[in-house]
């Protein structure tokens, strides 16, 4: 495959490639299937957005994902389902040790979610319908029309709103991405490569093609012979003769997540007392970049793949900071992704790659956790919830306590893999990468180990002296509902919007 135009951008939803950014204005339904027969109807008009670049930006977008138990309601039989990965097929909240991983315990407990949080209360669909400013009542009329009420119950729609480029602790977000390889020409063999690459391969966000592993993630691929429907569906790479309902597919993890914008600057004032600059360094040492984006750490020279030189808030590493004098080790930012790790420290150039690869240079312990964080990228796509409330009116006593928060959604191929790794191994894990007695210092559920240790800690280490301790924190984020979802590719969706009513056609 030469250029990116080749990839069949057609067939695949345009949520993954644009994530929508000008499309502001936006409403999120979780949606039961009541009439199948009518759901395939409403979905087979449906005016599903693909990823096709267009002159003219599009005023408006619609995008939708199934979960296992939507798959299985609009007919799609349990044969095809139990080719989807386990994590999905169980969901989030399906057992307790995965909830246990994840964090949702205590106030993020499953049963205190407002969605998702027991089999009976999973959403069958995830409707994301975007518009620009003022646009959206009158695009949902649009993607509504007819058969819709017929086909669903709208279970719930959860709140979005704008507030900027910006979380709504005040932080710019969303910017730091990675690179998807549409081109498939960066090799996987880590031994083509000298560093950290910002360039990920389309298998490790879209089922059906080679991951990182340069291998196919396991999905449902269908024998046309005996499912004449199935001929629509692209054919499966690696295996001839037959038709994969994964391809162009992702996985997307939704997690509403509650934020205490209020708790967490008069946490910060309480702790950096009332020097301004000092508040503003605390909380920016626990995101890891600076409230406009700026990384703590200096940024490089060197070239990073899949990164522009000129790109001043991601053109960096931590190779610099070994210790995190710049950087917390913990800072948000720095444990959902330690950017270099594909070769450790100090590994450039032949010869001390040789080293590495034969097994005699030297190793630090920390090595094994942040190794090979191409394995766990995740492409984020979240929306804010609840009114604005800046730092300097949050830290007001009497400051409002609207509810506030992100719809954090993330887009992978494996969520085991990529996104519950990257939440439990080292957002949630309290011995991430040498680190002890601390969690994320923006997720943290603050919950003490088994054992009795605390986690509820936020170090610094400062170059001069001891270690800058901040303690203890207060949970600041709450998981409030949650569930993983598939976007199909479109030639799917038309496969899921012509099966026949026979299967397993139940809507329960
Ligand atoms: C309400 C919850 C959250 C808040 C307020 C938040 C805030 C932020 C901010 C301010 C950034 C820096 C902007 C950027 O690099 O694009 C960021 C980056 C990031 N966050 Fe979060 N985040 C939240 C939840 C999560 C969750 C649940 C995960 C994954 C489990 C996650 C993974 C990431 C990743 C992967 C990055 C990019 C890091 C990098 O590439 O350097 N975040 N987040």
């Amino acid at each position: 495959m030469k250029n990116s135009s080749d990839f069949e951008f057609d067939d695949l939803q345009g949520l993954l490639r644009f994530g929508h950014g000008k499309l502001t204005d936006t409403c999120f339904m979780l949606l039961n299937i009541v009439d199948a027969t009518a759901a395939r109807q409403w979905l087979n008009s449906a005016p599903v957005s693909n990823a096709v670049e267009t002159e003219i930006l599009p005023k408006t977008a619609l995008q939708i994902a199934f979960s296992a138990q939507g798959l299985q309601a609009i007919g799609v039989k349990d044969s095809v389902i139990e080719g989807f990965s386990d994590e999905f097929i169980t969901g989030m909240s399906g057992d307790e040790s995965r909830s246990r991983r994840l964090g949702d315990v205590d106030k993020n407990a499953p049963k205190k979610w407002l969605w998702g949080g027991n089999t009976a209360q999973i959403p069958h669909i995830l409707l994301l319908l975007y518009a620009l400013p003022s646009g959206i009542d009158s695009w949902r009329k649009t993607v509504q029309g007819k058969k819709f009420s017929k086909a669903f119950k709208v279970l719930s729609q959860l709140p979005t709103q704008y507030i900027g480029e910006i979380e709504p602790f005040g932080f710019a977000d969303g910017f730091s991405q990675p690179s998807i390889d549409w081109q498939r020409q960066q090799s996987t063999d880590p031994h083509d490569r000298n560093g950290y690459s910002n360039v990920l391969a389309v298998g490790e966000v879209l089922l059906g093609y080679p991951n990182e592993y340069g291998q196919y993630t396991a999905r449902p691929l269908i024998n046309p012979i005996a499912d004449k429907d199935a001929a629509i569906l692209p054919n499966a790479e690696d295996v001839s003769g037959l038709k994969d309902f994964g391809r162009n597919g992702s996985y997307l993890v939704l997690r509403q997540l509650d934020q205490d914008v209020p708790g967490f600057w008069q946490f910060v004032a309480k702790a950096a007392g009332s020097d301004p600059e000092k508040r503003k360094q605390l909380a920016a040492a626990m995101v890891g970049r600076n409230i406009d984006g700026k990384p703590l750490v200096s940024t490089i020279v060197e070239d990073i793949p899949g990164i522009e030189r000129t790109d001043n808030r991601n053109h960096f590493t931590y190779d610099a900071d070994p210790v995190g004098h710049e950087c917390p080790i913990g800072a948000h930012i720095r444990r959902t992704n330690p950017r270099t790790g594909d070769l450790p420290l100090g590994v450039t150039g032949f010869i001390s790659r040789l080293k590495k690869i034969l097994g005699f240079g030297e190793s630090r312990h920390d090595e094994d956790l942040v190794a090979s964080s191409r394995f766990h990228r995740l492409v984020r796509r979240a929306r804010t919830y609840g009114p604005m409330l800046t730092p300097k009116d949050a830290i007001k006593p009497d400051a409002p306590t609207d509810e506030r928060g992100l719809q954090f959604i993330c887009l992978v191929a494996n969520i085991a893999r990529q996104f519950e790794f990257v939440q439990n191994a080292w957002a949630m894990s309290s011995k991430f990468n040498g680190l002890q007695q601390e969690s994320d210092p923006l997720l943290g559920h603050r919950q003490p180990l088994m054992s009795g240790e605390v986690t509820d800690q936020f170090n610094q280490p400062t170059p001069a002296g001891p270690m800058q301790k901040t303690c203890p924190l207060p949970q600041f984020i709450t998981v409030r509902g949650g569930g993983y979802f598939f976007m199909p590719g479109l030639r799917a969706l038309k496969y899921l919007a012509t099966l026949p009513s026979q299967g397993s056609d139940s809507t329960s």
